[in-house]
């Protein structure tokens, strides 16, 4: 089983540390990324680390990963109440998903409570601002473990 994990970003999260830090954190996606290398080291993973703003451009990583990862972690930002085509792009990818919002998407407004990914992940993590990354890798490492014996 290949140890490559996709971390995928959507939407805004580029503004991550200074875009409404009283909900995300003054933590950067910098960071974010910096301490998932870190981790990842650790646990013997590979990291590919993307963000964008753009759909398709998730979509085409998401098909990437299924041809060579063994796992993604995916905040899908604001795409995560909108999108059928990301979910239909994760739903061709035959490992662990792991979804991670930096907010508790339950608390806030009605129209984040419904997530078109959560159906088809393995785990959800939501509310823990950026330390729900390094627990998303923690977790498909051992994944993968398991799925490995
Ligand atoms: C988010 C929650 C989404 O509702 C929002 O649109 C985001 C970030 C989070 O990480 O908490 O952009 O995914």
């Amino acid at each position: 089983m290949s140890r490559l994990i996709y971390i995928l970003n959507g939407p805004n999260l580029n503004l991550l540390g200074k875009r409404q830090p009283a909900i995300y954190g003054y933590e950067t996606l910098a960071d974010v990324e910096k301490e998932c290398r870190e981790l990842a080291k650790e646990l013997n993973l590979e990291i590919r680390f993307h963000q964008s703003n753009r759909e398709y451009e998730i979509i085409d990583w998401i098909h990437e990963a299924r041809e060579i990862a063994g796992g993604i972690a995916i905040n899908p930002g604001a795409f995560t109440h909108t999108s059928v085509a990301i979910l239909d792009a994760l739903n061709t990818f035959d490992h662990p998903i792991i979804e991670v919002h930096l907010s508790n998407i339950h608390k806030r407004e009605a129209f984040r409570h419904h997530s078109y990914v959560s159906p088809i992940a393995s785990g959800v993590i939501a509310g823990f601002g950026t330390q729900g990354y390094p627990f998303a890798l923690r977790r498909l490492a051992k994944l993968l473990d398991t799925e490995k014996k």
